[in-house]
């Protein structure tokens, strides 16, 4: 309306469109910004550091609280960045917390999967390593593993043994989360068949399963090697295999992240929360609800996971394909064609703001 106009600062005026920048082979190679990241999210904020054109990340990796993302991003890119900015591939646990809350959960993967459940609400949530360090000889191979003895379960963050409320080997656990990229294959598949074929406790008889989610199914991703990583959806597949070789049920299980279109669903909903908190203008929820974007551009490397989930979002996304990570074909990918393909991220920002300033 015209009185909310009035009330925002001259040449704040309200942007239409918004993005969403995948992080992986996009933003960064391993911890390196690429493709001219850095200087391409400037140009998304005023001289004067606050933030002008409405974006997030839209991030399948994780296994760090998106606070402590947000701090991380904010000194590799040299902006301000909020926790609100970042959408992880297990941002949307946070949804199952009611389910869970006072349930034991086992949380499996890269940095501190157990700190991002409890962050999350999760009140009962040890990590795979802290969870099998309980059970002796439950991983034979442990003994050959270079690293074990420095196997660091969140340990400033989770109680030991001593301090916990409920005996370990005794309480079933009600849901497994693969929360980053599992570290330890080998152990990790041994213990999640032991929780879910025995339903929940190790050497115990066969059970129901309970249920497991991944925060992504990305088969291969974009790291600092030359060529692609496996990424948690060939973990999955391993798992799952082998599960079904040995257990009479196959594997049921629900993959979060991108291309799952509710990650696209989420992301608009994220973006509009920024547009009410950056215009603050009126009611927040409301100015929340009523935005519509004309576009949301979405920024990948992975034409199986970012360019076919935007497509299939349909309107308001448009996908831009980049050449630095998982894809390097010379024309569009054939099986997901982008909207807009470009060498680098950097190329991306200026065809936007050329087509939207
Ligand atoms: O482990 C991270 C990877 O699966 C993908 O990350 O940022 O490319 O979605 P990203
Ligand atoms: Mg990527």
């Amino acid at each position: 309306s015209q009185q909310q106009q009035q009330q925002q600062q001259p040449g704040t005026q309200r942007p239409s469109f918004g993005i969403a920048f995948d992080i992986d082979g996009v933003i960064l190679r391993g911890r390196n910004p690429i493709g001219g990241s850095p200087q391409a999210i400037r140009r998304l904020y005023a001289d004067d550091g606050t933030l002008k054109i409405p974006f997030i990340f839209l991030t399948n990796g994780g296994g760090v609280p998106e606070s402590k993302r947000a701090t991380e991003l904010s000194g590799l890119l040299g902006v301000q960045i909020s926790p609100l900015q970042v959408v992880q591939g297990h941002s949307p646990f946070r949804e199952l917390v009611k389910r869970f809350e006072n349930e034991l959960v086992v949380a499996v993967g890269k940095g501190e999967p157990a700190t991002v459940m409890s962050e999350y609400g999760f009140k009962k949530v040890l990590s795979i390593d802290e969870y099998a360090s309980y059970f002796d000889d439950i991983d034979p191979l442990s003994q050959y593993k270079a690293w074990s003895s420095k196997q660091a379960y969140d340990k400033n963050h989770m109680p030991r043994e001593s301090q916990l409320s409920y005996n370990v080997l005794s309480d079933s656990v009600k849901g497994a989360f693969v929360v980053s990229d599992p570290v330890d294959w080998g152990r990790d598949i041994q213990v999640l068949c032991d929780i879910l074929r025995s339903g929940g406790i190790p050497g115990r008889e066969k059970g129901h399963q309970p249920p497991l989610y991944f925060a992504a199914d990305d088969l291969e991703y974009q790291a600092a090697f030359p060529c692609e990583r496996l990424g948690m959806g060939a973990f999955r597949i391993a798992l799952e295999s082998i599960f079904n070789k040995i257990h009479s049920s196959p594997l049921e299980y629900i993959s979060f992240g991108k291309p799952n279109p509710f990650a696209f669903k989420n992301a608009e909903a994220v973006l509009r929360q920024i547009v009410s908190k950056t215009y603050n203008t009126g009611n927040i929820m409301n100015e929340a609800k009523e935005h519509k974007f004309s576009t949301i551009y979405m920024i990948g490397d992975n034409p199986s996971v970012d360019i076919k989930g935007a497509n299939k979002a349909g309107d308001p996304w448009f996908s831009v394909l980049t050449r630095t990570g998982v894809f390097r074909g010379k024309d569009n990918h054939t099986q997901f064609p982008a909207n807009l393909v470009v060498e680098t991220v950097e190329e991306a920002i200026d065809y936007i703001l050329k087509k939207e300033l």
